[in-house]
């Protein structure tokens, strides 16, 4: 009984790499696709709505959410099972095909519903870490519920108040990201956390700053936030490498900075800091945990150098934009392309490449 619970255990890690690794190239060549146009360097004959709708569903579904349970896995926390998997995989096809197809259609509701479920279903599993104070992975099931609750007004709100709906979408994601990836990002590396509820309710106010409720929230949350999250980066044990603990504290120096008014609370900004965060914290921070090999320091260099330009080059559109920002975001967004193509060539499929060989001889 206990090889056949490791075997499923392994089947759905597994599942889970190729799930992140085939959602990434996929996001990428979206996204890269769409700072292209956004830079007047191709032309476009898509609904750029549908496409944008695509490329972030495509990421939090197939890369973020993922990364997450691999993260959970390392902390030594119930991550979803083989089957859960098969259907979650399922939804997602369907959800990124109804967005490219339709926007927010039909298949891209009901199939986004079934991501919902499960993710509900997986932060369930997790309540019994509610009982630690300081454990990071408290904070995902409420954020979840959190986030969830939403879902409803978005939809009703969709055509009769957009710029309410576009607010409320905004802090949809920005709980996940808080309250979700950050902290199950934090498991993973092993931190601890002031306690679980004062953050979740700092990750709550700012998520309604940076979305429906701008303002005195932002500042509250979001520097709460980022002191709690510097703090739990101070303590000494486990160590943090110097690049992690680099890119963890721009994280909180931008989020004080936005805090603070230094930056302005538009969505240029919040989409370079939104991608900054993605890139270099989140999937920088859980690499180890999905990539067969360890990369070389270096090679990170390389990466945060590129995502750092990208996310300077798309702040810089919401300051006073010099004209060159949009190109610069696309060639920092194409490297960024570059470089994941290269390593999980390197990384990835040559290694499996040599051992069929391998086995063939
Ligand atoms: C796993 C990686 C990524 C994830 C999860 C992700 C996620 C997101 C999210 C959540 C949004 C906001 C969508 C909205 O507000 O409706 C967004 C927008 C966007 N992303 Fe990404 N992204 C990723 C990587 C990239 C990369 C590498 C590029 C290329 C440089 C890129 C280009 C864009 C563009 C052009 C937009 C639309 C910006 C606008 O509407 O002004 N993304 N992405």
């Amino acid at each position: 009984m206990r090889r056949l619970l490791m075997e499923n255990r392994q089947d759905s890690t597994q599942a889970m790499r190729w799930l992140v690794g085939l959602s990434l190239i996929g996001t990428l060549a979206i996204g890269i696709f769409l700072r292209w146009f956004l830079a007047g360097g191709v032309g476009l004959r898509w609904d750029f709505g549908y496409l944008r709708h695509a490329h972030s569903h495509l990421g939090y579904y197939g890369v973020l959410f993922p990364l997450a349970w691999l993260g959970w896995r390392v902390a030594d926390a119930r991550a979803p099972s083989r089957r859960m998997l098969l259907v979650y995989l399922i939804a997602v096809v369907v959800a990124v095909g109804g967005f490219l197809r339709a926007g927010y259609g039909v298949e891209a509701i009901v199939a986004s519903t079934v991501v919902g479920g499960i993710w509900l279903i997986s932060a369930w599993r997790l309540r019994t870490h509610c009982r630690a104070l300081s454990d990071p992975l408290a904070l995902v099931l409420p954020s979840v519920v959190a986030a969830q609750s939403c879902v409803a007004p978005i939809a009703y709100f969709l055509r009769r108040d957009p710029l309410l709906a576009q607010g409320l979408v905004s802090t949809f994601l920005s709980l996940l990201l808080l309250g979700v990836l950050v902290p199950s990002t934090l498991a993973a590396l092993r931190r601890r956390i002031i306690a679980w509820p004062a953050l979740f309710a700092l990750a709550v106010l700012a998520a309604c700053g940076l979305g429906v409720w701008p303002g005195l929230a932002t500042r509250v949350g979001l520097i709460g936030y980022a002191l709690a999250i510097g703090f739990s980066l101070l303590r000494p044990l486990p160590m943090l490498s110097r690049i992690e603990l680099g890119v963890w504290s721009a994280m909180c120096v931008g989020l004080l900075a936005l805090a603070l008014g230094l930056l302005p609370n538009n969505r240029s900004v919040a989409i370079g800091a939104i991608h900054f965060v993605i890139l270099s914290v989140i999937i920088g921070s859980l690499a180890p945990a999905w990539l067969p090999r360890r990369l070389a320091w270096w090679i990170w260099v390389l990466h945060h150098l590129a995502v750092g330009v990208l996310t300077i080059a798309v702040v810089l559109q919401g300051l006073r934009p010099p004209p060159w920002a949009p190109r610069l975001a696309a060639v920092a967004g194409a490297t960024i392309g570059l470089w994941w193509l290269t390593v999980l060539l390197a990384n990835v499929i040559a290694p499996k490449l040599a051992a069929g060989r391998r086995r063939a001889r």
